[in-house]
């Protein structure tokens, strides 16, 4: 894709030599609040959700986008998500709880956890929350729970393993025989039987067949494989599903040479087959769910991070910043790249390429390889971009660096919605026995 574009997409550009996000002075966020720090752009977000909401609407009607709440759990991205209609995917207890804490309503909740706990259940039971169940052998502890909390059983769903996976690393592909997620084709007669033999009425069928998927097509064979478990399972058991969800992993191009997702190939894919088999009459119209995390909310934020040492060791030259893996792991941990762009231009300089390498005490601590900038200098600011999936909620504290804050923009003003964390916050939990007082 053309760069400017890319950049953007993003609402990401230069003025005057400096980048601006969503017209706000990078340089100055970055003296005002000290780095590292993620900065999130409100309208983006908005503009994602918006994008997908009416592409969904094009095909079906009824539908439904739950954002998956483990992509970036901040509260304010929950209260922009919620205040443009949408729902939320949970994939834990702790994400439930942050759910409500947004104001977020039961009802707008579907959690796909996996190796649930009777706590788990407990808890989603009694808040009245629809839980997709990720192994037959659960459902005996969920309905246990039911009765003791004298609660009425009513709707309940299962995440079909579907075999077809796709993600950009092995550790996000969720779908094959070898992965722990949900049930096999050959399982599904026998869970929903048994549900219905257990008391409850309403059903729903869930797939997620993995992360970062950037080429539609990976989406294809999974797809036909639900619809045809949809189909058996209406048939053989007679039963009229309440809602289907495609699950999440629409990728973003975090690379400028990558184009976008293409939705319209999506909606060939995906939602059109859907729509065609609504047309039978004995399936009625589920409602089409689902499960998009990242990109909601991958390209609406930013780490700025400022340099403090540049090395030539005689081999390589490396530009060390204050962000590291502890405030964006992904680099580290699947080898993702991320954009990383500098926050002023510079005139009549060479071109060189570094390493940028954060400060945590491992050599795999590298946010970017062989990266190309006109000659970097120690208090320089950069940016690391498409930072707000996976990025503040897979930080750490590790090294005993405390995590970064967190400045929300909109409609030109910076907010503050997340502190940084101050040292005594990550000593707060410990106790001292009295021996060691
Ligand atoms: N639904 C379910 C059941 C999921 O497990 C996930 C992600 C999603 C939806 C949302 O997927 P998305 O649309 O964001 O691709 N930490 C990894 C990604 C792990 C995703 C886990 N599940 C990364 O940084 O790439």
């Amino acid at each position: 894709m053309d760069y400017s574009k890319w950049l953007k997409n993003r609402e990401l550009e230069y003025k005057n030599g400096v980048l601006h996000i969503a017209g706000m002075n990078t340089i100055e966020l970055s003296e005002k609040y000290g780095t590292p720090v993620y900065i999130v752009n409100e309208n983006l977000i908005r503009i994602r959700y918006r994008k997908l909401k009416e592409t969904l609407d094009s095909e079906y009607e009824n539908n439904a986008i739950h954002y998956a709440v483990k992509a970036n759990s901040n509260l304010s991205v929950l209260k922009i998500l919620k205040s443009e209609g949408a729902s939320f995917d949970c994939s834990s207890v702790g994400e439930i709880y942050t759910c409500f804490k947004a104001g977020i309503k039961p009802k707008s909740i579907f959690y796909t956890g996996n190796m649930f706990t009777n706590q788990d259940f407990k808890f989603a039971v009694e808040n009245d929350i629809l839980i997709n169940l990720d192994s037959i052998s659960q459902i005996n502890r969920l309905v246990k729970v039911y009765d003791d909390l004298g609660k009425e059983k009513k709707t309940i769903s299962f995440r079909i393993n579907p075999e077809f996976g796709a993600g950009h690393h092995a550790h996000t592909i969720t779908a094959g025989k070898y992965i722990k997620f949900g049930i096999l084709g050959h399982q599904v007669i026998e869970a929903y039987s048994k549900a219905k033999q257990l008391g409850f009425n309403k059903f729903g069928i869930h797939m997620h067949i993995g992360s970062g998927v950037l080429d539609a097509h990976d989406f294809e064979k999974a797809t036909e494989k639900l619809l045809s478990i949809a189909i058996n399972l209406t048939d053989t058991l007679d039963m009229k599903l309440e809602f289907i969800d495609f699950g999440g992993g629409i990728g973003i191009p975090y690379r400028p040479e990558e184009d976008d997702f293409n939705l319209e190939l999506y909606k060939n894919i995906v939602l059109k087959k859907f729509v065609d088999i609504t047309e039978r009459e004995v399936f009625g119209k589920p409602i089409l769910k689902i499960e998009p995390g990242r990109y909601i909310s991958a390209e609406a934020s930013i780490i700025l991070t400022q340099i403090n040492t540049i090395k030539d060791n005689g081999f390589k030259l490396f530009a060390g910043v204050d962000a590291g893996f502890h405030t964006l792991v992904r680099p580290t941990m699947y080898s993702a790249y991320h954009h990383i762009i500098p926050c002023e231009t510079k005139q009549g300089v060479q071109s060189l390429k570094y390493d940028i390498a954060g400060p945590i005490c491992e050599s795999g601590d590298i946010l970017g390889k062989e990266r190309e900038f006109p000659e970097l200098k120690e208090e320089d600011f950069l940016a690391v971009l498409d930072a707000g999936a996976y990025g503040y909620v897979m930080s750490s504290s590790y090294n005993s660096r405390p995590r970064p804050a967190e400045i929300l923009i909109n409609n030109g003003q910076p907010y503050l919605i997340r502190e940084s964390e101050k040292f005594d916050d990550m000593l707060s939990h410990q106790i001292i026995p009295e021996h060691l007082k």
